[in-house]
């Protein structure tokens, strides 16, 4: 089949970003672009901005960027970290690694507590290094809520609880590009200073818009720090002008999206939408333990509070090639899954359902994901639908 051969019917999208993007968000981008004093525009940005405070839960400041992930990540960089500041970056996996990897390259020292391999965050480790630090050298501790290479989501409460009892200043920075809009979150509950987003997951939005709310004490931070930058500088933002707001003319079709994503959203319920992430992950769980009754297949996260509700990575045994399993399940059963990342590439394949998801979309992606691996003869137990539809009949249970 030529690349541009028409495939009959729905093809399934189960990349934890890019998620598919509903009807309404695809027919709100058709809108032709308006000139840039129509106040119309300016509507839309506010009701952005008034939307993401919700969805996050926050009286802090959201500033909007043309760019993807790594592009808030690097502003949040940019803004509160001089080269040779500290930062201490708690190890999830293959995302807090590349932010990581992203500050050093930007000329922050960088302090790293260790990742094992299949469990949460070491909260007891953060708290250990914020207590070693007597000087408060450290600026700022950088979350990444849910590892999507890993498919685990920590608690960031915890995290705020180790800084409060090393009594630590630092600033709690979390990236919710995978969590929100699937998982609970609230900012100022958390005490979060600094959250980061983008468009292309939980919010259903193409990619090519990503976000930023600031908290007072981080935009203090911000203000005192002496790197130059332009672009992503949060005080050039702070502007009741939509040209200043977006250092430039704002991405106009994917502000109209993301209005009318975050109107699906509450129209749905934030809370209806958690509780459906969760109702879904469970049936991927169930699923994904019937298959590792074959010897063959494993959870890659071993404790289940810590599962993700946005992507499962499941763990493949030697010998088994988890690229040509996605390419039979796209190719053959037109299901795109992802693979492994960093560490974990050639070793785990990665199921996302998060975002504009229903049991019925999430049954087939099993079944397409079944009939590929029976395809390339990987031993697997049996039921791994049935099971899938036993845990949606079932409804929702606790998974974080
Ligand atoms: C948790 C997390 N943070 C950051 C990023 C980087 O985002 P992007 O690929 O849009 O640059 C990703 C991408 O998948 C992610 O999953």
């Amino acid at each position: 089949m030529t690349p541009h051969a028409r495939i009959p019917g729905h093809r399934f999208l189960h990349s934890p970003g890019p998620t598919r993007v509903p009807d309404e968000v695809m027919d709100a981008m058709r809108r032709q672009p308006m000139d840039l004093a129509d106040p119309r525009l300016d509507r839309v940005i506010q009701a952005c901005e008034a939307g993401l405070k919700a969805l996050l839960q926050t009286s802090a400041d959201v500033f909007m960027y043309a760019c993807n992930g790594h592009g808030a990540w690097e502003a949040v960089i940019a803004n509160l970290l001089a080269p040779g500041q500290q930062v201490l970056i708690t190890g999830t996996g293959h995302f807090s690694e590349s932010w990581a990897v992203q500050a050093e390259a930007m000329g922050a020292k960088v302090l790293r507590t260790p990742w094992r391999e299949g469990y949460p965050i070491d909260v007891p480790a953060i708290e250990a290094a914020l207590r070693a630090d007597t000087t408060h050298a450290i600026v700022a501790v950088f979350v990444v809520h849910t590892d999507t290479a890993s498919g685990m989501t920590s608690d960031p409460v915890r995290i705020r609880q180790a800084l409060d009892a090393a009594a630590h200043p630092a600033l709690l920075v979390v990236d919710v590009v995978a969590s929100l809009g699937a998982a609970p979150f609230a900012m100022d509950a958390l005490r979060a200073n600094v959250v980061l987003g983008a468009s292309q997951k939980g919010l259903m939005v193409p990619p090519g818009l990503a976000f930023v709310a600031v908290d007072s004490a981080a935009m203090k931070v911000a203000a005192a720090n002496p790197l130059p930058r332009f672009y992503w500088d949060w005080a050039r933002r702070q502007s009741p002008l939509s040209y200043r707001k977006f250092c430039g003319t704002p991405p106009q079709s994917l502000l109209f999206g993301l209005e009318a994503a975050l109107g699906l959203i509450f129209h749905e319920g934030a809370e209806q939408v958690i509780a459906r992430h969760r109702m879904i992950a469970r049936a991927v769980h169930a699923a994904v333990e019937a298959w590792s009754e074959g010897g063959a297949l494993s959870l890659f996260v071993r404790e289940p509070a810590a599962r993700s509700v946005s992507v499962t990575t499941v763990a493949v045994a030697a010998g088994i090639d988890p690229e040509a399993l996605r390419s039979v399940a796209r190719e053959q059963f037109q299901v795109a899954i992802a693979g492994g990342l960093g560490p974990l590439a050639g070793r785990t394949f990665r199921i996302g359902h998060l975002g504009d998801m229903n049991p019925a979309m999430i049954l087939g992606c099993l079944a397409g994901v079944e009939a590929a691996m029976r395809v390339q003869g990987i031993s697997i137990g049996s039921g791994g639908v049935q099971h899938a539809v036993a845990a949606l009949a079932g409804g929702v249970t606790e998974t974080r």
